[in-house]
């Protein structure tokens, strides 16, 4: 028995998962989309090259840290604590198209993926959020969803 007082935070917490897990995104799901979505991003002809060059054959601690990003975005884990902004401003062959074909690949990747369509949703808003931040970041303009 749990007798613990729970802080706001982490009630809060409870709830993100507990909201998540109904449309069915719990971490199973969450590996699944990582490596699916990055094993399509190595044999992409465009963005392969880009990770080939920054992460080599380092590729099992970043899908960790990839896993353990979309754990905390999309279930208020906290699992991740890492700058993605000061990781991506060094990644200087970027340009802001890139960006478009990322997102495409995301997609399609939810699409073929995802427990339910409301699980595709809520990954692909969030996807889209943190890309225009990166690229307001990066290029100082938030690329082709700047519309809203
Ligand atoms: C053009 C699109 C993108 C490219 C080419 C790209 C490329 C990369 C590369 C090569 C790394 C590894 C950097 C390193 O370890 O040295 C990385 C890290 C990362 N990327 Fe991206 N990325 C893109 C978009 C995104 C988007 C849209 C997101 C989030 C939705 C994202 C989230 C991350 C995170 C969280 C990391 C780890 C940062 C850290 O070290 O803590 N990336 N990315």
């Amino acid at each position: 028995m749990n007798n613990q007082v729970r802080t706001p935070a982490q009630l809060h917490r409870e709830q993100v998962q507990r909201d998540a897990l109904k449309i069915g995104i719990d971490e199973a799901y969450i590996s699944v989309l990582v490596d699916t979505f990055y094993d399509r991003v190595r044999r992409h002809p465009v963005l392969g090259p880009i990770f080939a060059d920054a992460i080599g054959s380092e590729w099992d601690p970043h899908l960790a840290k990839m896993k353990q990003f979309w754990s905390s975005v999309a279930r208020n884990t906290g699992q991740y604590s890492g700058k993605p902004v000061p990781a991506h401003q060094k990644l200087t062959r970027v340009q802001q198209y890139h960006f478009a074909l990322w997102l495409d690949l995301f997609r399609q990747t939810l699409a073929d993926t995802a427990p339910t369509a409301q699980a595709a949703d809520y990954f692909m808003e969030r996807a889209e959020r943190i890309a225009r931040s990166l690229q307001m970041a990066m290029f100082d303009r938030p690329g082709q969803l700047a519309d809203c």
